[in-house]
């Protein structure tokens, strides 16, 4: 397993479109166990296969206090959304430091493939279902600051581009 480095918005490659995964392969099960231990090592709840530049339908996930209940969701499709939204305060590993408050559904149920490449339906609610809508936006090319309004993007953007030219220093 290797750690991947994850991309920072608004690096222009966060908004490429993934493709389908049209068979979990050998090279599909490493991806998937390097973007777990990335998404652990990062302690984050979610991370898409778009955040570690690989453009493919591919999602994983652990919303569990003990952090030791990974889903993999590969070439995931909404079946059902709830009518109830909620505005819930979100973050995201390719903008770090950043929290806004985002409306999802919810509740939703996916249909996708596991990292076995068998077949299944999740029914997720709550912060479950915050985390899939928000990676799937990713796998869509859109990254969560995109909901929140131009004047906040614009200082979210100059702010992220601050800390990366520190960074490189
Ligand atoms: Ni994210």
């Amino acid at each position: 397993m290797a750690l991947l480095s994850i991309l920072c918005y608004p690096d222009p490659r966060l908004h490429t479109v993934a493709k389908p995964v049209a068979v979990v392969d050998s090279r599909i099960k490493r991806l998937i166990a390097d973007m777990l231990q990335t998404m652990y090592e990062a302690k984050g709840i979610g991370l898409a296969a778009t955040q570690v530049d690989e453009h493919v339908r591919l999602i994983v996930i652990d919303v569990s206090e003990e952090r030791d209940q990974p889903l993999v969701l590969v070439n995931p499709q909404l079946v059902w959304t709830s009518q109830e939204t909620h505005i819930n305060e979100e973050g995201c590993l390719s903008v770090p430091g950043i929290y806004d408050g985002v409306e999802r559904f919810d509740a939703v149920t996916v249909s996708a493939q596991d990292g076995e490449g068998k077949s299944r339906l999740v029914q997720a609610e709550d912060l479950l279902a915050v985390c899939i809508q928000h990676e799937m936006d990713h796998l869509m090319g859109k990254v969560f600051v995109e909901y929140l309004s131009p004047l906040k993007r614009n200082r979210i953007k100059k702010k992220m581009l601050k800390a990366q030219r520190e960074e490189q220093r």
